[in-house]
């Protein structure tokens, strides 16, 4: 029988000790990453100037559990346990039978799920003696989680920052300057990658793919310099299963079973994968659920891209990982969700993507809107341009539980909050943002640039 609490919390005592891996109970293994110059698979010697050890171990790791370790709870207990918040008026709003959970990953000091792979990551760099990471950000939330997290751990961060999010969202880049750390607008005069790309489209509004050659190439060049990503990799999406841990735990209190719905929206992958993860282990033994992976119309990777291998970033530094892709020249338009331009997926979303045990749905940027009004206007809180996107999925379900009468459980991963995403606000407002949507042609266009890779044996 489900509770009336509004707010279900846990106590610091009841946070999960460690992350879940879901590596052992794919359907299928994973095809393995290859060197972005042989085509051959990685070994951890080709990573380990890009990343330290740890984190090189975890990304292959077959261990279906990893000890989350103390100085990282101590980090994460600056916000977690994070809510889990029934949102009553938006059900009652909506007419619907079903029940709406959504789990506040916007009360971290960044304001997303972000710092929980951001931790993770600066104190395994710390442990290994680094001084300076470098990264990219697309809106600026990957970003800020990283300069708060390095702040912490004493080191120095360098974040290139798509051009088009430098310039909407100013505020992004003072936050993380106030943690100390640096922020420059990408394509930048200071790489290699930056500078042809610069030559070749000098108006460009930069894409994830553009900065993340940029903070490879970083990294790779300097001795003192290891590179981070926020999403993606196998591992960040390791950190992020604290979120559906946690929310397992919350429902159960909540008179909850698993919930008919699960919900996030989807760039790399990494915070669908947080709240999923933890679940998709009931569904792949039999449980009966929906889980659902949210993009937008303009960057479809999911729902029109094409499973195969690609590289990660634009200059083709990165390993080729099997993903689906629109292809790693794709520069999408700028819309607000700036987390989800990313023209590829994380490997882990997207095998279980093609094997069909989660499914992709793509969504136009005003109707993600639309649903962010609704939800300020019933529940209060302004939800981050791409959670808007889960909202709308998670509204769209509970309308078609009025028509049918089902009382489902719905969970859904809100992600970050949007109080830095105002002038998006102020655009949709005042009837000047639009759709744009990317069409099959355009994309079977740019998958003819890719490299045919042979899968290996
Ligand atoms: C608030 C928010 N939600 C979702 C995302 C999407 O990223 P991912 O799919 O890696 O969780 C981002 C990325 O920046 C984000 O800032």
């Amino acid at each position: 029988m489900p509770s009336d609490e509004i707010k279900i919390t846990l106590r610091e005592s009841e946070m999960p000790q460690r992350w879940y891996n879901i590596q052992p109970d794919l359907p299928k293994p994973l095809s393995p990453p290859l060197h972005p110059g042989t085509g051959k698979p990685l070994g951890p010697a080709d990573l380990a100037p890009l990343f330290p050890m740890e984190l090189i171990k975890q990304e292959v790791t077959q261990e279906p559990w990893v000890e989350i370790p103390d100085e990282i709870l101590r980090v994460y207990r600056i916000w977690r346990p994070s809510p889990l918040r029934r949102a009553v008026r938006l059900e009652k709003a909506l007419g619907t039978p079903a029940r709406i959970y959504l789990k506040d990953e916007s009360v971290s000091p960044a304001g997303s799920h972000k710092p929980n792979t951001a931790v993770a990551q600066a104190y395994y760099n710390k442990e290994q003696g680094v001084k300076r990471i470098a990264t990219e950000t697309g809106a600026g939330q990957w970003g800020s989680a990283l300069a708060f997290a390095c702040c912490l751990f004493g080191i120095e961060c360098m974040v290139y920052m798509v051009r088009a999010s430098y310039e909407q969202k100013p505020y992004r880049r003072m936050l993380m300057e106030t943690w100390g750390a640096t922020c420059v607008p990408s394509p930048t005069e200071k790489t290699n990658a930056g500078r042809k790309i610069n030559a070749e489209h000098p108006n460009t509004p930069g894409s994830l793919g553009i900065a993340i050659s940029e903070a490879v190439e970083d990294a790779a060049t300097r001795e003192d310099t290891k590179y981070s990503l926020g999403s993606v990799l196998n591992y960040v999406l390791l950190h992020q299963t604290i979120v559906g841990l946690e929310a397992k735990e919350q429902l159960k209190l909540a008179g909850e079973k698993l919930p008919d719905v699960v919900i996030g929206c989807v760039g790399g992958g990494s915070n669908f994968a947080g709240i999923a993860f933890p679940f998709v282990k009931d569904k792949l033994k039999g449980a009966k659920m929906d889980i659902l992976a949210i993009e937008p119309k303009s960057c479809p990777s999911l729902t029109v891209g094409s499973f195969r291998y690609d590289f990660g970033d634009t200059a083709q530094l990165t390993p080729l990982l099997k993903m689906y892709t629109l292809g790693h020249n794709f520069v999408p338009e700028p819309i607000h969700a700036g987390g989800l331009r990313y023209h590829g997926m994380a490997p882990l979303v997207s095998l279980l993507a093609d094997q069909k045990v989660i499914e992709p749905r793509a969504y136009h940027q005003l109707s993600t809107f639309e649903a962010a009004l609704m939800y300020a206007r019933t529940e209060g809180m302004l939800p981050a341009p791409e959670t808007s996107h889960a909202l709308r999925a998670a509204i769209d379900e509970a309308v078609k539980c009025k028509q049918t009468g089902e009382a489902k459980c719905i969970l859904v991963n809100y992600s970050g909050h949007g109080f830095f995403d105002l002038s998006a606000y102020e655009r949709y407002l005042s009837g000047q943002l639009s759709d744009h949507e990317y069409s099959k042609e355009q994309v079977d266009a740019a998958l003819k640039e890719l490299p045919v890779v042979p899968e290996p044996a």
